[in-house]
């Protein structure tokens, strides 16, 4: 089969479309011919050699794809060659086919093609583990994202107001701001021109956010917590704005306030499987009925990798920029 490789760390051009041996099937596990796969932040920092792939994972970049089950590992019930699914991956995606776990695999939602799908499990299942699973967002709660235009931040924006919360969101002026009305966020604020935890408190009689969805990590974190209610929960995902910063427990402890900071690609098997199938009950039927959609921004010939990684580089994009094998 044919992948994208990283002979070298570097630039979009170190992305190359190489010929390499298909994928071996282990226990549990069912191999997929890819159709489609889409662009995360991660596959930026791995080409650039800041991330790698965990022990044990596909060498090749790639967190998501959508395609047909061509073959079947031992020990897997419950899934047919032909099916149509769509797969959370620890990496591998950028290729003709992979190796899937069974637990982290999706049924393509109905009413939705093979590309738009590609889109779907990296942010359906980030935003439900984090948003719902951790910091337990409920219904007439504020919720404030960062990057609200970012693929993550769309999907994040469409799952709490189907729950019937209040939406925030962060992005870099009007057009991006835009799209995030359109998803239906409520209080639309441009990090550039405005300060944040002043339009948060604004929009919420002073009270804060009651969870923050978080990319920035260190850049953000003190006026994060600014921004919390009492009993608000932050939720680190990304570092864009660095690891290191200082924590004022003070002010935590006034609020009785949580932080929290997850990553998905990493985790134990058995961990992705329970948020799969979180996603599954939870977020499948609302995608389903129509009322949350893939926001996909363009799809590219995965072949021309190289140019989907300079228009996510440049945050030019709103939503996923998708990749057709
Ligand atoms: N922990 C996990 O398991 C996990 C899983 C998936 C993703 N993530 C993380 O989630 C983040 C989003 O991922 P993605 O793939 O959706 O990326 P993406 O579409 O490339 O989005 C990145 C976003 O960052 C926003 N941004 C940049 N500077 C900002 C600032 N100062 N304030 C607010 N927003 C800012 C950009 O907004 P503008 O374009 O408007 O500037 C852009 O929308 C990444 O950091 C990624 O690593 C974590």
């Amino acid at each position: 089969m044919y992948a994208i490789t990283i002979p070298e760390p570097g630039g979009p051009e170190a992305l190359v479309w190489t010929e390499v041996p298909d994928p071996e099937l282990g226990e549990g596990e069912v191999l997929v011919d890819v159709a489609a796969s889409a662009v995360n932040r991660a596959d930026v920092l791995q080409r650039q050699g800041y991330y790698d792939p965990p022990p044990g994972a596909s060498p090749y970049p790639g967190l998501e794809c959508a395609g047909r089950i061509s073959a079947l590992g031992p020990g897997v019930s419950g899934w047919s060659v032909g099916d149509e699914v769509c797969a959370l991956l620890a990496g591998g995606g950028y290729a003709q086919k992979v190796a899937v776990p069974a637990g982290q695999l999706l049924p393509v939602p109905k009413g939705v093609d093979l590309a738009h799908a590609a889109a779907l499990p990296e942010v359906a299942a980030t935003v439900w583990s984090n948003v719902f699973m951790v910091a337990h967002l409920r219904p007439g709660e504020t919720l404030l994202v960062h990057g609200g235009a970012s693929g993550i931040g769309t999907m994040a924006i469409q799952l709490a107001k189907a729950v019937g919360a209040r939406v925030a969101v962060t992005a870099s002026g009007g057009r991006k701001l835009d799209h995030c009305a359109e998803l239906g966020a409520d209080v639309l604020i441009d990090y550039r021109e405005q300060d944040f935890v002043v339009e948060v408190r604004k929009a919420t009689d002073g009270a804060g956010a009651d969870v923050i969805l978080d990319i920035m990590g260190a850049k953000y974190l003190s006026r994060n917590v600014d921004a919390l209610a009492v009993n608000g929960r932050l939720a680190i995902i990304g570092l864009q704005g660095g690891a290191k910063a200082e924590l004022d427990l003070g002010k935590l402890l006034a609020k009785r306030a949580a932080v929290m900071a997850t990553t998905l690609r990493a985790r134990p098997l058995a961990e992705k499987a329970s948020i799969i199938a979180a996603v599954r009950e939870h977020v499948w039927p609302l995608i389903e009925s129509g009322r949350v959609k893939p926001v996909v921004d363009r799809t590219i010939a995965m072949r021309e990798v190289a140019e989907a990684h300079r228009v996510v580089e440049a945050s030019e994009h709103v939503g996923k920029v998708v990749l057709v094998a």
